[in-house]
């Protein structure tokens, strides 16, 4: 039986995940919790393999799609499935909801193809189908994403793409929040790293896992 709980972090490119996922590992592993801190795509070596590909090698929206469930699969069965059933904390960057969210909303791939993809990747061997237990959007106007990925780095192939795009991902991800909103809490990306952290440990513990 999974005991472990499996935490997602979404939202557009320059939105501030990272740091803040570094913040919840630590908090958590300080309460003496075992955390897995991993991202998609990748966390595997062959998932980090198709991640180098997605990121750098052109390729239409349909191949995306597959190559980033492909990665998902190999990393759900190698890591993901393993950790939770050892009861650890899985701290995931981006998972489905960025798949619906780029490659649905940014390139208009068929939203019930990826129902489909994500039930048959995602079902286990109890014919159970894995989702987040919780999934932390965050959320920022996409211009101001834009600001700050100008200031921080050298875009990859997704960063390059234009505002209509992330307005789009954005949409896409406020669908699925409006879909899951148990699963879901939207944060307010704009907001200082303080309020941003405020609020990701009023989700974590009025959740009552911890
Ligand atoms: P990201 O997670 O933002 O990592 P970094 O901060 O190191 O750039 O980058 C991964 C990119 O992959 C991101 O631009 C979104 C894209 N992506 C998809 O298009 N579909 C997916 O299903 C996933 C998981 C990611």
């Amino acid at each position: 039986m999974i005991s472990g709980r499996f935490v997602s972090f979404e939202g557009i490119d320059g939105a501030g995940k990272s740091s803040h996922i570094d913040a919840l590992a630590e908090w958590l592993r300080a309460r003496g919790h075992e955390v897995v801190r991993t991202r998609e795509p990748g966390g595997t070596p062959l998932a980090e393999g198709l991640r180098e590909k997605l990121l750098h090698d052109a390729m239409d929206a349909l191949t995306e799609t597959l190559v980033v469930f492909a990665a998902r699969r190999d990393h759900l069965e190698q890591l993901i499935r393993p950790a939770l059933a050892r009861g650890a904390t899985v701290l995931c960057d981006r998972y489905t909801d960025a798949t619906f969210a780029y490659q649905g909303g940014g390139h208009g791939v068929d939203v019930n193809l990826l129902r489909q993809l994500e039930t048959q990747v995602q079902t286990g061997a109890d014919g159970a189908v894995l989702h987040p237990d919780l999934t932390l959007w965050f959320d920022l106007d996409p211009a101001l994403a834009a600001e700050r990925r100008a200031a921080a780095r050298t875009p990859d192939r997704f960063e390059r793409q234009d505002l209509a795009f992330f307005t789009r991902v954005r949409d896409a991800y406020a669908a699925r929040c409006a879909e899951s909103p148990r699963r879901f809490v939207r944060l307010d990306a704009s907001l200082p790293r303080d309020a941003v952290w405020a609020q990701i440990q009023s989700a974590a513990s009025t959740r009552g896992w911890w």
